[in-house]
């Protein structure tokens, strides 16, 4: 990782345009017509607070649906972390005065049809939703607290924080049977493939 100023960078290297195209000069996610560091975080705070609505709508789909027994249990417990991940998001977009993605209304109707739908299907595809879901989450809180400076270290340990309780959201839906899910790499490819694009269009939106 450089940090030569970007006026030096090579034309050759002007950031892609694709999902969290590194920008060669500073090594962090820049997307033509970010301005400066703080549209760059209103960017991170926005996409995060659009992540973890979306997951704590998932795990409501799967609780109206499966209601009792152990992945019940495991479901509502990992809804009670979303809403603690969420309602720090939602406390940092007002202290940075950012506004939520425009995407909100979708994601709180396609994030619960997610859940009920892998519901429906039965314990284990919706812990094969859970593990796709958590994966996506985890290599996009990765890269972001990569990307973190120490002049954002708190936002940095926040993000690190979180990356932890959704890796043990991946690892309760692996321990609650995902990997037997009907068509289990076709679900997960297919739900892994949508969380990125629904990451792709809540950092632009
Ligand atoms: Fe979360
Ligand atoms: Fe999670």
């Amino acid at each position: 990782m450089s940090d030569k100023p970007s006026a030096s960078r090579p034309p050759d290297s002007r950031p892609r345009t694709g999902a969290g195209a590194p920008d060669s000069a500073t090594g962090t996610a820049c997307l033509p017509g970010d301005p400066d560091p703080q549209a760059r975080i209103a960017r991170i705070l926005r996409v995060d607070q659009a992540g973890e609505y979306g997951a704590r709508r998932i795990y409501e789909g799967q609780a109206a649906v499966l209601r009792r027994g152990p992945a019940a249990r495991a479901i509502r417990h990992m809804h009670a972390q979303e809403l603690r991940h969420l309602e720090r998001f939602d406390e940092l977009l007002v202290e940075r005065r950012v506004r939520p993605t425009l995407l909100q209304p979708l994601w709180h109707v396609a994030g619960f049809a997610l859940g009920a739908a892998t519901a429906l299907m039965g314990e284990r595809a919706a812990m094969a939703c859970t593990v796709a879901v958590e994966e996506v989450i985890d290599e996009h809180y990765a890269r972001q607290a990569q990307q973190l400076g120490d002049d954002e270290a708190p936002l940095r340990e926040t993000i690190e924080t979180f990356r932890q309780d959704e890796l043990a959201h991946r690892d309760a839906g692996l321990a609650h049977g995902a990997e037997e899910a009907p068509a289990y790499p076709v679900l997960k490819a297919a739900i892994k493939a949508g969380s990125r694009l629904a990451i792709w269009l809540s950092e632009r939106l």
